[in-house]
């Protein structure tokens, strides 16, 4: 091929489109630097070729994929070299770096290609100096004589890394060449951006997931500090309210006492009472001792009961499989994902009939809620209602699922009624044997 324009576009825009192609179609940005170093290397026909990426922590250009002759190949395999790691990836100091070695030559031509942020296509690199100050390169005349063609990988105007490549003869560019290896370094750069704003977005959604989780083991444990003092203190003191009144009443009752005010005695006291079980409801609402004791399935039980039953909806709980003993903060979430979804049946279902469904394999538990309700349109429920705060319970729901590691879905529809569904792996979060379903051992506190 010669130097002049060359009207054969075919074998540049086939190496062009494929390295497109890759960019669309290819997640992993190791595998798409290949793909562009290979076909930069394929249409030059060269011997070998490097990506170096520029990375901002370190301050230094990393070494992330290599095509070698075999003669390097070798020369790699040799013990004395096995460091230095020609053909695979390592990380040097950006500047010119002592050149004695091929591997550093390469890493002081990048260099240059970054310094002056634009293409270099060096016909014969024994004959050309390279870079803006017009510097010899570095080492033995020997190794150096070839082509030499390096692009930077750029993306919004930016250099994130360099495309090297090296033929072991002389050889002219022609402008499809240059074009073409220009074009793939800013498709390179492109994915280097791609990949480096979906790192970013892992990072923030991993702060967040850690956040979320905060906040609900946060929210966990102020619960039971409440729980425990309703219980503690202010549950005794109501108790002994209620035994001194009681004692009062009887005592009043044998007593010649006006008739009116004995009566009104038995009220306060009957109203101490209420009192005291309205507390020990919230009590087990903030933290049911339930399921520290017998277990998740006692505790989701009992829960639904006392919150439907009194409405007049016919509740069944099946379960399928041994339910293992959970971890306390698997167990907590899990009851709460069902006292939300319990929640919601009583304020909005209208529902005649609830089935609770917990189904258990080895790798996997599921826990099903179904009402016959009136449903609602999910399509309507797309993030936290600002002002009402509708949405919020769904979302905890969702959240306290996906922070086990586990799936959650809504199904509904208006007239239809609603069905959740959560499923959590179980591999690590095992912690003996459910004692609601008999042979468990005992629940250690929380
Ligand atoms: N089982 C259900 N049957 C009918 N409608 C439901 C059911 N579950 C949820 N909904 C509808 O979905 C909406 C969102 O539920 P979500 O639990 O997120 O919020 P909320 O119950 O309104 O408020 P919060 O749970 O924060 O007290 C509800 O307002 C209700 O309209
Ligand atoms: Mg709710």
């Amino acid at each position: 091929m010669d130097g002049a324009h060359n009207p054969q576009h075919g074998p540049h825009l086939k190496a062009v489109s494929r390295v497109s192609a890759a960019l669309s179609s290819l997640a992993d940005l190791q595998a798409m630097l290949k793909v562009g170093l290979d076909s930069a290397c394929d249409l030059l026909e060269a011997a070998r070729g490097k990506i170096f990426v520029w990375d901002e922590d370190s301050s230094a250009l990393s070494l992330r994929v290599a095509r070698a002759t075999e003669k390097e190949q070798a020369r790699s395999m040799a013990p004395e070299n096995a460091e230095a790691g020609v053909g695979g990836a390592g990380d040097r100091e950006r500047g010119p770096a002592g050149i004695d070695h091929p591997a550093d030559r390469d890493q002081w031509l990048a260099t240059r290609v970054i310094d002056a942020e634009r293409a270099f296509f060096v016909e014969d690199l024994s004959r050309e100096p390279v870079g803006e100050e017009g510097s010899a390169l570095p080492g033995p005349a020997a190794e150096q004589a070839g082509f030499f063609a390096g692009v930077p990988l750029r993306s919004c105007h930016k250099v994130l890394g360099v495309l090297e490549v090296f033929g072991e003869s002389p050889r002219c560019f022609s402008s499809d060449d240059r074009c073409a290896l220009t074009c793939i370094g800013e498709l390179l750069g492109v994915a280097i951006d791609r990949a480096e704003v979906l790192e970013q977005l892992r990072r923030g959604r991993e702060t967040y997931q850690r956040l979320a989780r905060y906040c609900l083991v946060a929210q966990d444990e102020e619960r039971r500090r409440i729980a425990r003092e309703l219980h503690d203190e202010t549950s005794q003191s109501l108790s002994a309210l209620a035994l001194n009144l009681r004692a009062l009443v009887e005592v009043a009752e044998m007593s010649s006492l006006d008739p009116q005010l004995v009566e009104r005695l038995r009220k306060i006291e009957s109203l101490a009472q209420t009192t005291g079980y309205e507390l020990t409801r919230i009590i087990n609402d903030l933290r049911p001792g339930l399921l520290d004791s017998a277990g998740l399935v006692a505790a989701i039980r009992r829960f639904a009961q006392d919150h439907l039953e009194a409405l007049e909806v016919k509740v069944e709980v099946e379960v399928k499989g041994a339910i293992p003993r959970l971890t306390p903060e698997v167990e907590a979430n899990l009851f709460r994902f069902a006292q939300g979804a319990i929640t919601n049946i009583a304020r909005h279902a209208e529902a005649s009939y609830v089935r609770i469904t917990l189904e258990c394999s080895a790798e996997k538990l599921i826990l099903h809620i179904r009402d016959d309700g009136r449903g609602f349109d999910i399509a309507q429920i797309t993030g936290i209602d600002e002002k009402t705060g509708r949405g919020r319970g769904l979302f905890a729901m969702k959240e306290r699922i996906r922070l086990l590691g586990g799936n959650c879905a809504v199904e509904s529809a208006p007239g239809r009624g609603t069905t959740v569904r959560a499923e959590i792996p179980l591999a690590e979060v095992r912690h003996g044997q459910d004692p609601g379903l008999g042979s468990g051992r005992p629940y250690p506190g929380t």
